[in-house]
C-alpha cells in the first residue's frame, strides 16, 4: 500500500515536470494563460499601438513594409508573409516564435536564426505595458 501511493507521488511529479518541459522557453515568447478575452486591432491595439507608434512610417506612401494606417489595412498586412523573412507570416495568430512583427518588437531572430533586421520602433523597443498589449493581441488570435 504504501509502497503504491510513493508510485502515485512520482507520477505526479513526472506529469507536472513534462508540463513544464513543454511550456519552457524564453519569457517574451510564452502566452500568459491567464489573459483569455480576446484583445482586438479594431477596439484597442490600432489605436494604442499602431497608431500612435507605428504609422508614421508604415502607411500608404510605402506600403511595402506594411501600411499600418488603419485597423483593416492592419490585418490585410499582418496576415501577409514578411518582408524580411518569406518563410514567416508578419502575425501567425497564437504563435509569437513565428510572428516576425512580435520578434522584432523584441529585437529576436525568427525560429531557425532568421535575421530580421531591425528593432521594431526603430528609435527603441515599446514600453513593457504596449509589449504586453501586442503579445496578448497575438496570444488571443491577433483578430
Ligand atoms: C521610423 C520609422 C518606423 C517606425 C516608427 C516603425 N517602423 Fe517598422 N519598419 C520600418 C522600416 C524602414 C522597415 C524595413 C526595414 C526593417 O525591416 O528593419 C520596417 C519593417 C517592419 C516590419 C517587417 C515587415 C515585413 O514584412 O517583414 C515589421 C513587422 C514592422 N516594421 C513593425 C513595426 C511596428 C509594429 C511598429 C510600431 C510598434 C513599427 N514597425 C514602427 C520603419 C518603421
Amino acid at each position: 500500500m504504501r509502497s503504491l501511493a510513493m508510485a502515485s507521488v512520482a507520477v505526479l511529479v513526472g506529469c507536472g515536470q513534462q508540463m513544464m518541459t513543454v511550456d519552457a522557453g524564453p519569457p517574451e515568447l510564452l502566452c500568459d494563460p491567464a489573459v483569455t478575452t480576446p484583445v482586438t486591432l479594431s477596439a484597442t491595439v490600432q489605436a494604442q499601438i499602431f497608431d500612435k507608434q507605428c504609422k508614421s512610417c508604415h502607411n500608404a506612401f510605402d506600403a511595402s513594409n506594411g501600411d499600418y494606417s488603419d485597423a483593416a489595412r492592419t490585418a490585410a498586412a499582418v496576415a501577409k508573409s514578411s518582408k524580411v523573412a518569406p518563410g514567416l507570416k508578419v502575425v501567425e495568430a497564437n504563435s509569437l516564435s513565428r510572428s516576425v512583427l512580435w520578434l522584432k518588437l523584441n529585437a529576436r531572430k525568427g525560429p531557425a536564426g532568421e535575421s530580421l533586421g531591425g528593432v521594431m520602433p526603430p528609435g527603441g523597443a515599446l514600453p513593457a505595458d504596449q509589449q504586453k498589449l501586442v503579445k496578448d493581441w497575438i496570444c488571443t488570435g491577433a483578430q
